[in-house]
């Protein structure tokens, strides 16, 4: 597929990296760039050199929400045919992990992609919120439900219903953030964390990420039976063996993915 909206950088040491580059309108998610994470995304799960991948933007905005001017006109109808939203999920079941690094305006739907994605890595001059109340809306890509997983009823509640934006530290007290970084350096923290990730065992690495996922939609005893069979099924792959006798060896293991 042909980019127009984001830039795909081919995996370095089992990273592929996916920033959306529409700097203009400080990254305003329209359908066709959220068309192109998505297919990007689906290109990359299926490369099996690609263990982990990075999202991000610019220094200034990771995402500064849906596109507004695309859905200005739009009524009722028009918005349920067009299902926006559902494409999303497609992201929600990407097997490998994605790490969002975060600067800037990540608001509204950039708030809810960079949720979306597994870890967060926020530059210190990052900036949360779901300002959807500002403009006659709410959140509708996961923000009322995310957010409060992440952070709370309180939080979660003050954010949406006042549309405040919240610093990279306050997102980092409150858990919705894994680290808070120099602007200056927040890409390549990020990558730094995504290549820690990759170096895993791969299908390891995909099970822990689908039984973390598990918890926000299931009781705890169904999370738990499916925690332990994704446990279990791991004993039938190369790389249980070669983890395991590597440790017994005492030298480093070399993954297969298999
Ligand atoms: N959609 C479309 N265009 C956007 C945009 C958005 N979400 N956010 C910013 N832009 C555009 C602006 O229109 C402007 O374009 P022009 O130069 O052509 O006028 C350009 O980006 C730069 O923006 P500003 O001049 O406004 O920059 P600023 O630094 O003064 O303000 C801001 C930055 C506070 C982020 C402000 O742009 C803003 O409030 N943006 C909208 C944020 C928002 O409401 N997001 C939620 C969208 S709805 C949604 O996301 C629904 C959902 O749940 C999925």
């Amino acid at each position: 597929m042909e980019y127009t909206c984001i830039l795909v950088t081919k995996p370095i040491d089992g990273v592929g990296v996916i920033q959306i580059n529409r700097p203009a309108v400080l990254n305003a998610l329209n359908l066709q760039t959220m068309t192109e994470i998505v297919a990007a995304l689906g290109e990359f799960d299926a490369d099996t050199t690609v263990r982990c991948i990075v999202l991000y933007g610019n220094e200034k905005a990771f995402a500064a929400g849906a596109d507004i001017k695309e859905m200005t006109g739009a009524d009722t109808v028009e918005m349920m045919k067009r299902d926006q939203f559902a494409k999303w999920e497609k992201i929600r079941t990407t097997k490998k992990p994605i790490i969002a690094a975060v600067s800037g305006f990540a608001l509204g739907g950039g708030c809810e992609l960079a949720m979306l994605c597994d870890m967060i890595v926020a530059s210190d001059t990052a900036k949360f919120g779901q300002p959807e109340i500002n403009i006659g809306v709410m959140p509708g890509a996961g923000g009322t439900q995310r957010l409060t997983r992440a952070v709370g009823k309180a939080l979660a509640m003050e954010i949406a219903l006042t549309g405040r934006m919240i610093s990279a530290q306050e997102a980092l007290s409150a858990g919705l953030v894994n680290r808070v970084v120099p602007t200056n350096v927040f890409f390549e923290e990020a990558l730094a964390l995504a290549k820690e990730v990759a170096s895993k065992a791969p299908i390891a690495t995909m099970l822990v990420k689908e039984a973390v996922l598990k918890s926000f939609s299931s009781t705890l005893e169904g999370g738990l039976e499916f925690e332990r069979k994704n446990f279990y099924m791991l004993f039938s792959t190369e790389d249980q063996k070669e983890g395991m006798e590597a440790f017994v060896e005492k030298r480093k293991p070399n993954w297969k993915g298999r």
